[in-house]
């Protein structure tokens, strides 16, 4: 890594101690990192909801973000998602506007229209029920190498030796990559998706994400030589685009996008969930219990897990031509934020929405994966990943105890763990 950047992160906006009631309505942010690395985003969310769901805020003069309203009712984000020609995925679906000196379009994620279907279709067969039950088997044996490693009697971190491991191990099967360079997926990952503030943190500058996206390519266009005209029983992510019509003429950085869209996609989600769902347990010891006495629920739980902790916060849009939206009026070009994280604890849709039940009816009714033409390509994939591994977890451990404080991350997209300390505890 380079030496430090000159960065100064802004100041705190102090909400993540205040009642989010005492604060001004017009200055509520709830793209506050802050809020989610305290956990303290909840009752803003809760009062936006009740008291203004479609929120207009102005971040110009504290960050490059600019001024963009927040969605955070269940249906007005399931109305978002249902007209993508009112609103669209282009040019990102984050909230900062791409940066003009390094234009990574991050896949087909931020595409719209016949070009978006064209490059989903040629990917979505490898996360095709089909493809997965032959996969199955490959996840599940990775699954057990990780858990038999694990030190019992000894506190170790759950994010690192488990969520993190296995995630990149699935990503690997998925682009059969090679098996010991693993853990370079892990890092394009967090480089792709670090803020200034987070990439200061590793010690990294913008030049060294830049450096390692370019290895990132690098590496993978070596794959794709490799794979053109290959035939194999399972499907992998590269051979698919490699010997497809619509990634054929593909510029550089376009597949560098896909790529990305497809690591990040899969890691810091499915990564999150398993992190999440031990401690959802934990706090909820009820639950676990029932886990204990009725294996059975475990694909329900799967759902509620990611219910529970909506590891992508957002997406975002941007309004193609003036419209009204929950009674405000939307110009062109603005930005729309739905908040999913919001959406999924919406009170009028559904029921006990902020109580973590692994039995819950109509488990599969949240909107983490989004919904319409964008819904997540890997769902799939992320429920079998968290479904064996739970059967594994159960099957050797009594408890995986939390015994500290879990470390959140600092972003209001990525919601997530950096670390997360257990202890596992056999039958
Ligand atoms: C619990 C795990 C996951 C969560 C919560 C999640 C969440 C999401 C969300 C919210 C979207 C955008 C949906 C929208 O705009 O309506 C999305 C899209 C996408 N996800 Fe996932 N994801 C997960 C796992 C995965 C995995 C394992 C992969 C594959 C490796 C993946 C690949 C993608 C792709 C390619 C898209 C773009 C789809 C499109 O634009 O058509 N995701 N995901």
């Amino acid at each position: 890594m380079t030496d430090s950047p000159a960065y100064t992160p802004p100041p705190s906006k102090g909400q993540a101690g205040a009642d989010p009631y005492s604060v001004p309505l017009d200055q509520i942010d709830p793209s506050d990192p802050e809020l989610f690395e305290t956990d303290t985003l909840w009752g803003y969310f809760e009062r936006l909801r009740k008291e203004d769901p479609v929120h207009y805020y102005d971040a110009s003069e504290e960050e490059d973000f600019g001024p963009f309203w927040s969605v955070t009712k269940y249906d007005d984000i399931v109305y978002v998602e249902k007209n993508p020609e009112l609103f669209s995925s282009e040019p990102t679906i984050v909230i900062p506007d791409p940066d003009p000196n390094f234009p990574l379009q991050a896949g087909f994620i931020s595409m719209d229209g016949p070009r978006h279907d064209a490059h989903r279709k040629v990917v979505q067969p490898v996360s095709s029920p089909r493809n997965l039950t032959k996969l199955e088997p490959v996840i599940r044996e990775r699954v057990i190498e990780i858990l038999e490693g694990l030190p019992v009697g000894e506190t170790f971190d759950w994010v690192d030796r488990v969520s993190i491991e296995l995630t990149t191990g699935m990503l690997a099967t998925m682009f059969d990559f090679p098996w010991d360079d693993r853990r370079k997926l892990t890092l394009w990952s967090d480089m792709a998706t670090a803020s200034d503030e987070q990439l200061a943190d590793f010690g990294a500058t913008r030049e060294d994400r830049e450096k390692a996206l370019r290895e990132c390519l690098e590496v993978f266009s070596k794959l794709w030589k490799d794979r053109e005209g290959a035939e194999s029983d399972s499907l992998d992510f590269v051979t698919a685009m490699a010997n497809s019509e619509a990634y054929r003429d593909l510029e550089p950085l376009e597949y560098l996008g896909t790529l990305i869209l497809l690591i990040v996609g899969g890691n810091d989600t499915t990564r999150n969930s398993i992190s999440g769902g031990v401690l959802a347990l934990n706090e909820n010891q009820k639950e676990y219990e029932k886990l204990r006495s009725d294996l059975s629920l475990i694909p329900n739980m799967v759902n509620e897990i990611i219910r529970w902790q909506t590891p992508l916060a957002y997406m975002r849009r941007t309004a193609t031509r003036d419209t009204e939206l929950g009674g405000k009026s939307i110009k062109q070009g603005d930005r729309i934020v739905m908040w999913y994280v919001s959406g999924n604890r919406d009170e009028s849709v559904i029921e006990r929405a902020n109580e973590f039940l692994i039995d819950r009816e109509n488990s599969k009714q949240h909107l983490s994966f989004g919904w319409g033409v964008h819904f997540c390509m890997g769902s799939r994939l992320a429920e079998m990943q968290l479904r064996v591994l739970w059967e594994e977890v159960m099957k050797r451990f009594r408890e995986v105890e939390v015994v500290g404080d879990a470390v959140r991350v600092k972003s209001s997209f990525v919601k997530g763990f950096a670390e997360l300390p257990v202890r596992v505890h056999p039958w």
